[in-house]
């Protein structure tokens, strides 16, 4: 079935986990990336605090501003027509007070055009959200591994602790939070989540009962430098095709094979 030109909203959301169609979610840094992920189809595009890994090539996620997140948020957002635009709050806004966090969300929403924010956390956080959410800003929450408590957590870890991922999930649906990302956590505490929240939950490395599936982009369309988590499936091998291309031309120029008749202007 094609998907409508009409902009997806967060009611599409809820309407998707009542009748049963997977979600999906990809991550979108820039105009030719979001260009794509829109014209796929897909129906939210993320702007994730991971561009400060897969662009900028750091060790984490933490580093990525505040700035940086609009930057790239309002990008996204301007070459995105259909797909819902959620933007990452960066570390550490939504452990600052409600206050500040409001304020953040507020320049994102204003400053990105995005339509959502996304934010990490643990049912501590519920009260920022729900003072987010009362300003008007729909916020996915985030819960199991939370990449910006990587040195909290002791590295990338698959997150176990059924309970708390319970409690922090539910916590952040009672706030208002209108969709969670579940990251790295058992699939059958993704299930028993899936099950317990009456919004939806979208996963990665979460496996295949959540109600939608997230990835980077640069690790679906296989253009990741680093080391690929097991849980992402490469769809492409952009990294050789567009290798194999520099490549052919730095040898066409140093041959004198370009520019041709075809490139030369008269
Ligand atoms: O920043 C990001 O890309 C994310 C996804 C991994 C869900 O939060």
């Amino acid at each position: 079935m094609a998907a409508s030109t009409r902009r997806v909203t967060i009611l599409d959301l809820a309407a998707a986990k009542r009748v049963r169609r997977p979600l999906t979610m990809v991550t979108a840094y820039d105009w030719p990336g979001a260009r794509l992920v829109d014209a796929a189809g897909v129906d939210c595009a993320l702007v994730g605090d991971s561009v400060a890994m897969v662009v900028a090539g750091r060790d984490s996620t933490l580093p990525a501003t505040l700035e940086q997140m609009i930057y790239h948020g309002e990008i996204v957002a301007r070459a995105v027509a259909r797909a819902l635009v959620v933007v990452d709050l960066p570390f550490p806004f939504q452990h600052l007070g409600a206050r500040t966090a409001v304020e953040a969300c507020a320049r994102i929403l204003k400053e990105t055009g995005c339509q959502a924010v996304k934010l990490e956390g643990t049912a501590g956080q519920a009260g920022v959200i729900a003072a987010i959410v009362a300003a008007g800003i729909p916020v996915m929450g985030h819960v199991g591994l939370r990449p910006q408590a990587v040195h909290q957590l002791g590295g990338y870890r698959v997150q176990r602790d059924v309970d708390r991922l319970l409690e922090d999930a539910r916590a952040a649906v009672d706030a208002g939070a209108c969709a969670v990302v579940l990251e790295c956590i058992p699939a059958e505490a993704a299930r028993a989540i899936t099950a317990a929240v009456a919004v939806p939950t979208i996963g990665i490395g979460a496996g295949p009962h959540c109600d939608g599936q997230v990835l980077v982009y640069h690790d679906l369309v296989g253009l990741s430098t680093g080391r690929v988590p097991k849980f992402v499936r490469a769809y492409a091998d952009s990294k050789t095709a567009i290798a194999d291309a520099l490549a052919r031309w730095r040898r066409d120029v140093e041959d004198r094979r370009f520019p041709g008749a075809a490139e030369t202007l008269g």
